[in-house]
């Protein structure tokens, strides 16, 4: 089965300044294209527009310039071809796991109790919450909030996850936990991957490629390939190769984070 690519052709995002009759450019001609099953992901400095491209995508923001475009139609809003997955697991807290997890087929109604039931258990199983379905979010850490987040987005099988920071808020440990949770996941089960991130390990540990963004307003400044094998776990990290990179990036993210400081550039 051909997998749904993504193409950003020539986007500009404007937002209105507050209180002024101007606008702030917040993207600035991106140009990037994820191939069906690629994984990329999209490094820059904090409020250099990553949200902002990923929200494009997800049909949250429309282009000023430009046209966004999954599996070759262009996006015009939301849809359940695209599954996104934000920083704050974004679960219901007074829906138990289970009920969390099958809200999003059970809206759309096409799956018998018997089906949405052993759907539900398998991709709690997937995301490693077998025996949890009874559980209040309450109840459960963030590490395994942020599973119930993604078996929410999986169950309905979008072929293209957008995902912004979703580890984020997590611990270092937890969060490369859950990194290596997504690797054997993709690898099980591939869908084209936007993931938005400020971290360079993770960036590199994760991704086919990385779309460096520069800061305001943001471009696509460096797409670099990752030519790590896969399957890929934190091992990858002590890689010569990795070092190597993650060098590159160092220093690529560095110039831009001074010309956030410095006010160059704008
Ligand atoms: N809806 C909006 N209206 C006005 N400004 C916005 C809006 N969304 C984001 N911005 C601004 O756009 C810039 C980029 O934001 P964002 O995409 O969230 O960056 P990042 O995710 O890289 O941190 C920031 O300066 C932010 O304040
Ligand atoms: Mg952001």
């Amino acid at each position: 089965m051909r997998v749904a690519g993504i193409v950003l052709d020539g986007i500009d995002v404007e937002f209105a300044k507050p209180g002024a009759k101007t606008t702030v450019r917040v993207l600035d001609d991106i140009n990037l294209e994820v191939a069906g099953e690629e994984f990329v992901c999209l490094l820059g400095p904090s409020g250099c527009g990553k949200s902002t491209a990923l929200n494009l995508i997800a049909g949250f923001v429309p282009p000023t310039r430009g046209q966004a475009a999954v599996d070759g139609r262009p996006v015009t809003g939301p849809g359940p071809d695209r599954g996104v997955v934000f920083q704050d697991a974004n679960i219901f807290p007074w829906m138990t796991v289970a009920k969390n997890v099958a809200f999003g087929p059970s809206v759309q109604g096409r799956l018998s109790g018997r089906e949405l039931d052993e759907r539900v258990s398998h991709y709690l199983d997937r995301v490693g919450l077998a025996g949890f379905g009874d559980h209040l979010p309450h109840e459960l850490s963030g590490g395994m909030r942020q599973r119930v987040g993604l078996a929410r987005v999986l169950v309905n099988d979008p072929p293209v996850l957008l995902m912004d920071e979703p580890f984020g808020a997590l611990d270092a440990q937890t969060r490369i936990t859950m990194q290596e949770l997504l690797l054997e996941l993709w690898d099980r089960d591939r869908k084209t991957v936007l993931f938005v991130t400020h971290d360079i390990d993770e960036a590199l540990l994760l991704g086919d490629r990385v779309a460096v963004m520069s800061a305001r307003p943001g471009r696509i400044k460096t797409v670099l390939d990752v030519p790590l094998p896969r399957p890929r776990s934190y091992d990858a990290m002590a890689d010569p190769a990795f070092v190597e990179l993650k060098n590159r990036l160092f220093h690529e993210l560095r110039d831009e984070e001074r010309h956030v400081h410095t006010g160059e550039g704008e």
